[in-house]
């Protein structure tokens, strides 16, 4: 991928990617990381219904994104880009690789949560076609937030051709 004049590596993740991703985790989230290494190991390891992406600039990751597929269901289940590469273009992308793949392995609708408030990931996913479905109340427990849940039946997104 070519950004700005630079290629950016899209990679399947792997365990060796765990260190450098709790780093970008905690630089999205404020210091935060509501994924442990435990959790990123776990969702590594299951390779038969999860895919994860890394995207690196050299040595520096700065993106990644996790689906697990769940019947005809292409779930999103993590989703950041570092702070200074933000609003570039690269969610977006990673959000119709994940479109694409989940289609293509004969998925039928996307869903995933994001935070109620959060509203700039609400609105690249809107923009990708995804619709509120309900909300999760007290969904990220240690933040008493509530979640809402989106949606993307694939089957609309053929009508309105938004993957080129
Ligand atoms: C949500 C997140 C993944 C989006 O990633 P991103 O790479 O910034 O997303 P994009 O660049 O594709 O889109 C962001 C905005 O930039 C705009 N944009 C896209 N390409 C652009 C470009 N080349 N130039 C200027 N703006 C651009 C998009 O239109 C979008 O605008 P909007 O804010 O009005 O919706 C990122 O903000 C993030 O990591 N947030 C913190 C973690 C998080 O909240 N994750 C989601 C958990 S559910």
């Amino acid at each position: 991928m070519r950004l700005n004049g630079q290629t950016l590596q899209v990679m399947k993740a792997s365990d060796e990617n765990i260190s450098d991703l709790l780093v970008l985790e905690q630089e999205v989230y404020s210091g935060r990381t509501p994924w442990n290494k435990f959790s990123f190991k776990n969702e590594l390891q299951k390779h038969t219904n999860s895919i994860y992406l890394v995207v690196y600039e050299g040595s520096t990751l700065v993106a990644f994104i996790g689906m697990r597929m769940q019947a005809q269901e292409g779930h999103i289940t993590n989703i950041a880009v570092k702070p200074a590469y933000q609003h570039q273009g690269i969610g977006t992308f990673l959000l119709k690789l994940m479109i694409d793949l989940a289609r293509k392995n004969n998925a039928v609708q996307m869903t995933l949560e994001v935070r109620t408030d959060n509203e700039q990931a609400k609105g690249v996913y809107k923009k990708l076609g995804f619709e509120p479905n309900f909300v999760r109340r007290n969904y990220y427990i240690s933040e008493h937030a509530d979640a809402l849940s989106m949606i993307l039946k694939l089957s609309d997104i053929k009508k309105k051709e938004i993957i080129k």
